[in-house]
């Protein structure tokens, strides 16, 4: 279903509810630009940028970066993304940065993956991942084609650093304290969809038929039908 007039979303849910593997398909199925503000911190990461350097500590130690900080970086991409539709993933995670978006942005709709924490905990230990494109995999759920490659370009695969048990406890309590304050931002503003579960293959086509009304809805108000 391509898309033909703009729509902004927000993807939300606990460290490894599957937000990347969900955007994935939401940006394959309806054409949003997917813009994750982990991978962008690993991309910064990764090349050594000074920003980069600056925030390694904070991420491997599961805190969150400033808000200022993040704030900045996800505000300039968007601004240079003018007139696209797009999907945000890990931004934003605090009241403060919601509040940025807010001044600049109309958010449409809010997706939040409610998956319990245990789940979560046992999957991250299974994850990796292809850096340049933030592609997922899982050893489990989805395996690469051939083992510890990328299934698209055939480059290796890695495991991120924040993905050890203990880190994994400290992304949760920073969730739960710092994120959660948000699902309730965006409930009161009558934009929050969530969805519970713990599998995504089960969630993923709750989201799909939620995200084809919602974005023919918003034609039609828009007056685009
Ligand atoms: P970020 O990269 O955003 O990490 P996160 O929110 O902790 O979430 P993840 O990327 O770990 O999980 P996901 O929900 O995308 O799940 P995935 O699809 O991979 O942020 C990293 C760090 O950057 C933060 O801790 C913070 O320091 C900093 N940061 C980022 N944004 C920030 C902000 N706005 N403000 C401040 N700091 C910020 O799936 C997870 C795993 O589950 C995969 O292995 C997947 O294959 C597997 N999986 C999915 N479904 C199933 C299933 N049904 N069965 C088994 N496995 C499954
Ligand atoms: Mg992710």
């Amino acid at each position: 279903m391509a898309l033909r007039k703009i729509f902004r979303a927000v993807i939300m849910g606990p460290p490894g509810s599957g937000k990347g593997t969900v955007s994935s398909r939401i940006r394959e199925s309806f054409g949003l630009q997917h813009l994750s503000s982990g991978d962008m911190l690993r991309a910064n990461i990764e090349a050594k940028s000074e920003l980069g350097l600056l925030m390694k500590s904070c991420i491997d130690q599961g805190q969150l970066v400033p808000d200022d900080v993040i704030s900045r970086l996800i505000l300039a991409s968007l601004r240079e993304m003018d007139h696209s539709s797009w999907l945000l993933d890990g931004f934003p995670r605090t009241v403060s940065q919601a509040e940025s978006l807010d001044s600049e942005f109309t958010v449409d709709t809010v997706v939040n993956l409610d998956v319990p924490f245990q789940t979560i905990k046992e999957r991250l230990t299974s994850r990796w991942v292809h850096l340049p494109s933030g592609r997922v995999y899982n050893i489990d759920f989805n395996p690469p084609k051939i083992p510890g490659l990328d299934d698209i370009t055939g480059e290796p695969l890695t495991q991120r650093d924040d993905d050890m048990p203990e880190t994994v406890t400290r992304r949760l309590k920073a969730y739960e304290n710092q994120t959660e304050p948000v699902l309730e931002y965006y409930r009161s503003k009558g934009v929050l969809a969530t969805f519970t579960g713990t599998e995504t293959n089960k969630i993923w086509p709750h989201v799909h038929t939620f995200l084809s009304k919602k974005m023919t809805q918003s034609r039609k108000i828009r007056g685009h039908v």
